[in-house]
């Protein structure tokens, strides 16, 4: 019998700017990546999501392969500045017309919907006015989410807030490797606060909305190991815990920052402020479901150097190890190569026992929250031979992670559904269309014609049999 129950969603994931081009199409704003991304050397040859791969013009044929697919749901996030060009005010009709007719598509292909409202385009106009380091982007927030309720809610009853809070604040505001390339961690914590009362502000609209469905939040999955058993790794280790998971779930899912953790970054560098009301807002709006997303795990040691921030997306193909900015704080932690480990061309450690661990961490933690892994899946350079792409080593990353998701449900985790990043091979952030993940293949040389990968029809039987046949 299956380990996965019959209700079981069996899914792919997608983001907006990494997707659908027509970035000025129709009334469309720009976004903070539409600028980012044109600047000279932010991005891998300089590309961007002025194209990426037309799915704003092509989502029936793209649905169709969904449907064909066998997926009983979709995620994908809204453009921001499609729907509100400003961040607010003036609503573009145009932009919720292209929302709804994929909705529309979607269910017509007995697909659930899943939407993520932030996956990183925040309105350029409301980063000139100070992006997340002000309070009224999380004002802008709400009012962008009320708008998505009333359009869309009708017909989509699952959605998430924010997507991988550690990667654009710890990018746009650390490291300045993604937009607003600041490189500040005082005022990355702050931000990361106004994304957090933009978070619960809008779990509250969601409530008091009348929408018929579940509201979350999406965060990296970062496990962490000892690189020894030496106290002095172990307690980098928990460190690191304290800072990649702890910060960035505890104020969604408990409805608080940890305490010991939040006394230090005050007394350090006086952040996060917060204003009158707002930890009853967090502790009152705490998530229906969480999202994780799980790339890789990570080995920690001790560390007698200024410390470094990494994450996902920290650079081009085989430089992501070790790089990233300082923290600016002596001594806490660093991340090392498992010598043991096997990775991936980008230097992702894969370790699928990782996923078991991670869910039951989450599961210890907070409790029985329900689970959707929200993102999952092999970045590589597929081979194409005799005309085919022949994506076996994407199967056999899926099959092992698939088969570790079955152990934690058997271990009595609440999962809910898997979503491989991603349906189709789309833009990588800063890797531009070299790094693919998808079970659709672009031929970009030939006016971005889809193609089925050997990765498409596995899934398909996988899907079909309710995670049995793998
Ligand atoms: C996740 C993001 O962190 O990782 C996706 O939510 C992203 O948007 C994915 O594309 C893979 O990252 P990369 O850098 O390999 O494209």
């Amino acid at each position: 019998m299956s380990a996965f129950p019959q209700d079981f969603l069996w899914g792919a994931a997608t983001a907006a700017y990494q997707v659908e081009g027509g970035f000025d199409a129709d009334g469309k704003g720009p976004s903070i990546w539409d600028e980012f991304a044109h600047r000279p050397g932010t991005t891998y040859q300089g590309t961007n999501g002025d194209v990426a791969v037309d799915h704003y013009h092509r989502f029936r044929e793209d649905v169709a392969l969904m449907g064909e697919l066998g997926m009983k749901s979709y995620r994908f996030s809204l453009s921001w500045p499609r729907l509100l060009p400003e961040g607010r005010g003036e609503v573009n009709e145009a932009g919720v017309a292209f929302y709804s007719d994929l909705i529309d598509e979607l269910l017509k292909h007995q697909i659930e919907p899943m939407i993520t409202l932030y996956h990183w385009d925040l309105p350029l106009a409301l980063q000139q006015e100070g992006g997340w380091e002000v309070r009224s982007t999380a004002d802008a927030f709400v009012e962008y989410a009320r708008l998505c309720y009333q359009r869309f809610g009708d017909r989509v009853k699952l959605w998430s807030t924010f997507n991988e809070t550690v990667v654009f604040i710890g990018h746009g505001y650390i490291t300045g490797a993604h937009p607003p390339a600041v490189q500040d961690p005082a005022r990355a914590l702050q931000a990361c606060h106004h994304v957090f009362v933009a978070h619960a502000a809008s779990v509250a609209a969601f409530r008091t909305s009348g929408i018929d469905g579940q509201i979350g939040f999406v965060n990296v999955l970062q496990p962490h190991t000892p690189r020894s058993d030496a106290p002095e790794d172990i307690a980098a280790c928990q460190f690191a815990d304290g800072i990649y998971t702890h910060w960035l779930y505890d104020p969604v899912l408990k409805g608080e920052y940890p305490a010991e953790l939040l006394a230090q970054a005050q007394a350090l560098w006086g952040v996060p402020r917060f204003a009158p009301g707002d930890a009853d807002l967090l502790r009152n709006n705490r998530c229906d479901f969480i999202g994780l997303n799980f790339y890789k795990r990570e080995t920690v040691a001790a560390n007698d150097q200024p410390t470094s921030f990494n994450a996902n997306h920290s650079g081009q193909r085989g430089s992501g190890h070790q790089q990233g900015k300082e923290f600016g704080v002596q001594g806490l932690f660093k991340f090392v190569r498992n010598p043991q480990g096997v990775y991936t061309d980008w230097d992702w450690e894969i370790y699928p026992q990782g996923l078991t661990d991670g869910i039951m961490m989450i599961k210890a933690r907070y409790g029985d929250v329900p689970i959707y892994i929200t993102e999952n899946g092999l970045g590589a350079k597929d081979p194409i031979i005799d005309g085919e792409v022949r994506d076996d080593d994407r199967i056999d990353y899926l099959r092992q992670h698939i088969a570790a998701i079955a152990e934690a449900i058997e271990q009595g985790a609440d999962v809910r559904g898997y979503y491989p990043w991603s349906f189709i091979d789309l833009l990588s952030w800063l890797n531009g269309f070299q790094k693919q993940y998808g079970f659709v293949y672009v031929d970009h040389q030939r006016g971005l014609a889809r193609q089925r990968k050997k990765s498409f029809a596995w899934y398909q039987q996988v899907i079909a049999s309710n995670g049995e046949q793998r």
